[in-house]
């Protein structure tokens, strides 16, 4: 099994990946939605022989008031096909896509989700660096400092792309 950059022979199978992983097709849409639109800032595929058997896909995320030296992401979707979970694949895509952030030069990863999950990364609380979020979350609204100390500068409205609005997830 390897994480690398998704190619465009990976499409469809990406798109399969989140239909499979997720209840509804909205987040297989919003991947295609956010590519489409030039805002899949870091896109990886799990890989396993010739099949695709999970995806992660970062995009940018502003921050309200806007603050100049602000350089984050989200980090959404995340999937992993049913019969491949539990076995590593997820923590994979999720540390490989933190350093390929970190190596781009950003210093923050947000996150809406699973705090069980999420914690074991390195994402804390949001609301305890003063960061806000669109969708009234509370604990389940992430984040991860790439450059250590880096949040003691920014507080805010934090707002995902919107594609997020017009997706239905
Ligand atoms: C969430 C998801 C991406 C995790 O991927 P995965 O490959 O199954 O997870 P991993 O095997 O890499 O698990 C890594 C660690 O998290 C734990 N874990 C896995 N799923 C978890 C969950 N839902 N809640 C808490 N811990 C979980 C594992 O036990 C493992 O712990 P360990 O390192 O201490 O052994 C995958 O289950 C999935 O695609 N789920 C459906 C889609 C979804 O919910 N996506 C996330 C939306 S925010």
């Amino acid at each position: 099994m390897r994480i690398r950059e998704e190619r465009t022979s990976d499409i469809k199978a990406i798109h399969g990946v989140h239909e499979l992983a997720f209840d509804s097709s909205a987040e297989a849409q919003l991947v295609d939605l956010l590519r489409s639109r030039g805002v899949a800032a870091i896109s990886l595929v799990a890989e396993d022989g010739e099949e695709i058997v999970g995806h992660i896909l970062f995009s940018p995320v502003s921050i309200d008031p806007p603050a100049c030296d602000w350089r984050a992401l989200g980090l959404a979707p995340i999937g992993v096909v049913p019969d491949r979970q539990r076995q590593g694949i997820g923590k994979s895509l999720i540390n490989e896509g933190l350093q390929r952030c970190k190596e781009r030069g950003f210093h923050v990863v947000v996150v809406l989700g699973d705090p069980a999950y999420y914690t074991k990364f390195g994402f804390m609380q949001s609301k305890h660096f003063g960061l806000g979020n669109e969708y009234q979350a509370d604990e389940h609204f992430m984040v991860v400092e790439l450059t250590p100390g880096v949040l003691d500068s920014f507080t805010g409205l934090v707002k995902y792309a919107p594609e997020f609005n017009e997706a239905d997830c």
